[in-house]
């Protein structure tokens, strides 16, 4: 049965299939810099990326047809620069809103936003905003969701919805869903809704209120995650004395 309750209005209305690219946010990136008048909500998808990219310079690997990978072209136009953090939680909290009733409770957000089923990486987000006068003028959501793809390396903490699930989705499926979940948590956003986004955020948030080890400068550290500040640093209580820490600046010990 169809579940129409998150369909889109406008976020993958529109949808630009490419067989092959470098990377769907370069792809994006391209058109957006020729001018090319695009709807927002667009959303472009490759059945194969073979230079994926990754935060922090990192690579994104994903095997040919098996996964998603897509860049989704927003205009967040009302959200101020030093609130840019709101919009990484919106649309990681939709991804874990559509994982959630698929694979269970076990679905979090590991700081700032990759998606996590407990120690095992499914997904992450590149989003690139460009910036006019204070607010932000357009953002490239990249997400890499591990869908159907069965090996990885071992080293990378990496799973897939099929090796959870024990089945294949449909990619296009997903995709209609996830665009429903995106919209519903972007209006929230336009709506000035951050405080539910907040709540929300730290509610899904990995090793959130436990005590768990960390790795600050190279020396292992251990303390409990308490809360994120407003520009997305992450407030650890380090024995009893809250530390802020930026990405990059704190890993997790899996
Ligand atoms: C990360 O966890 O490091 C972020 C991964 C983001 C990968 C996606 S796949 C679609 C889009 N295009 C890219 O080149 N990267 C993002």
């Amino acid at each position: 049965m169809q579940n129409n309750t998150f369909s889109a209005l406008f976020v993958g209305q529109n949808i630009v299939k490419l067989s092959k690219v470098d990377s769907t946010n370069n792809y994006l990136k391209n058109l957006l810099s020729n001018y090319a008048p695009l709807a927002e909500g667009t959303v472009i998808m490759a059945d194969h990326q073979f230079a994926g990219r990754g935060q922090q310079g990192n690579t994104w690997q994903s095997t040919k047809g098996k996964n998603l990978t897509i860049s989704i072209y927003l205009t967040p136009t009302f959200l101020p620069v030093s609130g840019q953090f709101h919009l990484s939680k919106a649309i990681s909290l939709a991804i874990i809103d559509y994982l959630t009733p698929l694979l269970g409770e076990d679905c979090k957000i590991k700081w700032p936003n990759d998606i996590y089923v407990e120690n095992n990486k499914l997904g992450g987000l590149l989003i690139e905003n460009t910036i006019a006068g204070g607010k932000l003028k357009s953002s490239i959501i990249g997400i890499g969701l591990n869908v159907n793809q069965t090996k990885f390396d071992d080293l990378n903490h990496a799973n897939s919805i099929k090796n959870i699930l024990g089945k294949e989705l449909d990619l296009q499926i997903l995709l209609k869903e996830l665009c429903g979940r995106i919209e519903k948590r972007y209006l929230q956003l336009k709506d000035d809704k951050t405080e539910i986004l907040h709540i929300d955020y730290l509610g899904k948030l990995f090793r959130m209120n436990e005590m768990a080890d960390f790795i600050v400068r190279g020396d292992q550290v251990s303390g409990k995650i308490v809360n994120v500040s407003i520009d997305g640093a992450l407030l650890v209580d380090v024995n009893g004395e809250i530390k802020s820490f930026n990405f990059k600046e704190i890993a997790f010990v899996l």
